[in-house]
């Protein structure tokens, strides 16, 4: 193989925690490479390291045959690496051009040549299939778009080597096979790509390489050829073992009370007249090109806005509906408090007596909460130091310990969690309902809402477009996403 990237016997470790535990791994121009593994199990680490992001204790990177001397960031750019971190690393108050030219703004007579590298983007943005706000500061723009910003950024830098950290967690399945096309061709003109994804369809349909990780070792590193299936197989039973069946959602139409209701909803430009019920025991998903209103009506049923017409009821406040927003880090977690005060959030006000604060029944309530979700970290660890699959588990793990809520409203409940964990939420969610909660589920992961759902409303341009049962076909759900019933008449 003609080698791109390389890292040997590569260790990290933080306190007490062996990230990264003596890692070999290789990876070579004109190959995608997946890199899979449950949640900690090293990925982000190895690759940031990889990426020059990360000092290693021990082990050596190797880029394209030579050393990667200094081990930096700017000197893995220099050699043509560029790594699409699993939280983004933008510019809140840049516009999208902004942070796509940082360092690498294309001048003419020494000033900075805005216009041309507005060019190279479109076109990099266009090859992408997709669109893209270029002159909003990227604060105000979406988790997919912002996502999509990472993306172009790194293919303008020109990267010899490309490294993505989950890129498709967040995108719907069209978008995803976007991105792949033009990571293939990425591929085809001999650049390396390096992708960690928990979707193993992505895997089974475009890996030329897998390494699978687990606990900070690499188990093993194969190339499937035609046999990426088996290899998928053998991958789920390395990282999982004997994986349980998921749970089925229980279909039909649920006869329970109205928990949540819409009626009229209008918000700027963003909510038009939108009506939507959920009733108690039901879970109803919103599928969706990201942009469509999903986070607007996010924000109006956490009571974080109000509608310019329209009722909600609930609304947030008063503890009737627990809402968990699309970015972890903006709403979800507070990154430097402890676990302890992330999965109390907002409810400190209940572990005090008399100005006091009960710290071990707040503890203890805290510790209840994370076994429910099956996991197990220290409580006094800062937030920041979970990886983003375990920050994922702690948001979820708060939300639906609100059992007294009569709503859970949830965006991309299982974004970036693992397999396993992921089924877990799956059947917490299955059960809340069970139990008598109205759900709403947004997510961009389609299969995620065919397996939850009672039934799947489409939102586009801020209404609900479409109702489709659980059965419908992804084709089916994208077409009404995309309005291709619309176009075609
Ligand atoms: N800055 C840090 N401080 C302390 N521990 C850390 C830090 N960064 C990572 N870790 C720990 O290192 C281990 C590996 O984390 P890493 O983020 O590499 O996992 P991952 O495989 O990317 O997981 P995920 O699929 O959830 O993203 C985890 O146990 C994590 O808690
Ligand atoms: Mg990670």
């Amino acid at each position: 193989m003609s080698e791109a990237l390389a890292v040997s016997g590569v260790t990290k470790t933080f306190g007490a925690v062996k990230a990264v535990d003596g890692v070999s791994a290789a990876f070579a121009l004109g190959e995608i490479a997946f890199v899979c593994g449950e949640n900690g199990a090293g990925k982000s680490t190895l690759l940031r390291i990889a990426a020059g992001l990360t000092t290693p204790d021990a082990g050596r990177v190797t880029v394209l045959g030579r050393p990667l001397d200094p081990h930096t960031p700017r000197e893995a750019l220099a050699r043509g690496v560029a790594m699409v971190e699993q939280h983004f690393a933008l510019i809140d108050d840049f516009d999208a051009v902004e942070n796509v030219i940082l360092g690498f703004e294309p001048t003419r007579r020494g000033v900075v040549d805005r216009a041309a590298a507005e060019a190279q983007i479109r076109a990099i943005v266009a090859d992408l299939g997709t669109t893209l706000p270029l002159d909003v500061p990227v604060s105000a723009l979406e988790l997919g778009d912002r996502q999509r910003l990472e993306i172009v950024r790194a293919l303008y830098r020109k990267a010899k080597i490309v490294i993505l950290d989950e890129p498709t967690a967040v995108l719907t399945p069209m978008e995803a096979s976007a991105l792949y096309a033009v990571l293939r061709r990425l591929a085809d003109r001999g650049a390396a790509v390096v992708v960690v994804s928990h979707k193993l369809d992505e895997v089974e349909a475009h890996a030329d390489r897998v390494t699978v990780m687990r606990a900070g070792k690499a188990l093993f590193s194969e190339q499937p050829g035609a046999a990426r299936a088996e290899l998928v197989a053998r991958m789920t039973q390395a990282i999982m073992g004997e994986l349980e069946p998921g749970p089925t959602a229980p279909r039909g139409e649920v006869g329970g009370a109205v928990a949540l209701s819409l009626r009229g909803v209008t918000l700027g430009r963003a909510l038009t007249e939108l009506d939507l019920e959920v009733r108690s025991g039901e879970i109803v998903g919103v599928a969706g090109v990201e942009g469509n209103g999903q986070a607007e009506l996010l924000e109006v049923l956490a009571g974080a806005v109000d509608p310019d017409s329209g009722a909600a009821t609930p609304r947030g406040g008063g503890g009737a509906i627990t809402v968990v927003h699309a970015d972890r880090h903006q709403d979800g977690l507070v990154l430097d408090a402890s676990l302890v005060d992330n999965l109390v959030l907002g409810e400190h006000a209940q572990y005090t007596r008399f100005g006091v604060l009960d710290l071990p029944r707040m503890e203890a309530a805290a510790r209840a909460r994370l076994s429910d979700a099956g996991a197990s970290f220290d409580l006094q660890r800062p937030a920041r130091t979970l990886s983003g699959g375990n920050q994922q588990k702690v948001v979820m793990a708060r939300a639906l310990a609100h059992a007294e809520s009569k709503v859970l409203v949830c965006a991309h409940p299982t974004r970036g969690v693992d397999l396993g964990a992921a089924r877990a939420i799956h059947a917490r969610i299955l059960g809340a309902a069970a139990r008598g909660m109205g759900v709403l589920v947004v997510s961009a992961d389609l299969a995620e809402l065919r397996e939850l759902s009672h039934r799947i409303l489409v939102m586009r341009k801020g209404r609900v477009v479409a109702e489709l049962p659980p059965e419908a076909s992804e084709e089916e759900l994208g077409r009404a996403m995309l309005g291709a019933s619309e176009a075609s008449s």
